[in-house]
């Protein structure tokens, strides 16, 4: 199997419930179709399942993803690729999973490694973590966000300058750029602090989180003006939830809210 339970830190009940772990150690987790088919399933399952509410996706400590597979794609052609929608199986990810995933990336992160990190919700990194865009050197491009999604988190000319040199940035840059939202000592210490962050995501209600995820994810799409209008809307429908009136009264009960959706 591709995908196990995660079981780092100390708490591994804590961490079986909804941790990911890509699991290729042979080939450094290079990313061939059926793990991403393999992810996807792991991913529908945990979203689905009404105790979980955020996940966590990380790899080894010696690589979260290096890459998609090269030798599944050295000798395909324009015909496959095309016909069958190479890399379209990818897309569930940030198309379908409405929970919030956190990436904890430890090791190499490279080309369809970094992209896979990068439709995560949120990114936690480690400070050797070994990120890039490295498809330019193997005569293609990224091909699975890469160049949308680091263009609009680090800016256009930095993220032009990693595509067309294929150059290598560590996890602290990363972190230093506003490519990942926390930056660790140490692959463990990255590992707890996502499941930290789950937890804590969990403990919201389902229905405020869900929201959350769906506006931040809007403004990636839509104006200033459309992206405030279409929160309005999300906000306004907030108060037809039962969890907006129990965490309302809550607060000024001063007890802790008990969610109804939770
Ligand atoms: C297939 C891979 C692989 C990959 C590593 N391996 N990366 N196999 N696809 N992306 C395999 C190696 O062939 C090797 O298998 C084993 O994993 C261990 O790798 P080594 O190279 O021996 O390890 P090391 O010397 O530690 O070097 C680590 C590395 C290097 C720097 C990460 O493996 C590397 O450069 N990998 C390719 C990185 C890359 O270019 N990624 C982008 C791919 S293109 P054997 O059988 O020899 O032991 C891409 C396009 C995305 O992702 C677009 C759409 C999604």
């Amino acid at each position: 199997s591709a995908i196990v339970p995660c079981c780092y830190g100390n708490d591994t009940q804590r961490a079986n419930g909804y941790a990911v772990e890509l699991h290729r150690p042979k080939a450094l987790n290079a990313l061939f179709t059926p793990l991403i088919l393999e992810l996807n399933e792991a991913l529908k399952t945990l979203d689905k399942d009404s105790t979980i509410g955020a996940m966590v996706l990380t790899g080894s400590h010696k690589a979260f993803a290096a890459g998609a597979d090269i030798k599944e794609m050295a000798t395909k052609e324009f015909a496959d690729a095309y016909g069958n929608d190479f890399i379209e199986s990818w897309s569930e990810l940030p198309n379908t999973i409405k929970k919030p995933v956190i990436s904890a990336v430890n090791g190499h992160a490279l080309g369809g490694g970094c992209e896979l990190a990068m439709m995560c919700d949120i990114m936690y990194c480690s400070e050797k973590a070994n990120l890039g865009q490295p498809e330019i050197k193997l005569g293609i491009i990224p091909g699975a966000g890469g160049s949308q999604r680091l263009t609009r988190a680090i800016g256009k000319s930095k993220a032009m300058e990693l595509i067309l040199t294929g150059k290598n940035f560590s996890g602290r840059e990363a972190y230093d750029w506003g490519l990942a939202a926390r930056v660790f000592e140490t692959p463990e210490q990255c590992v707890d602090g996502a499941l930290d962050t789950a937890e804590t995501i969990a403990s919201y209600s389902k229905i405020a989180v869900k929201a959350c995820k769906e506006v931040v994810n809007k403004s990636q799409d839509l104006g200033i003006r459309e992206g405030v209008e279409f929160e309005r809307r999300v906000f306004h429908g907030l108060f037809g939830s039962e969890d907006q009136k129990i965490g309302m009264k809550a607060f000024a009960e001063k007890k802790k809210a008990e969610w109804k959706h939770r």
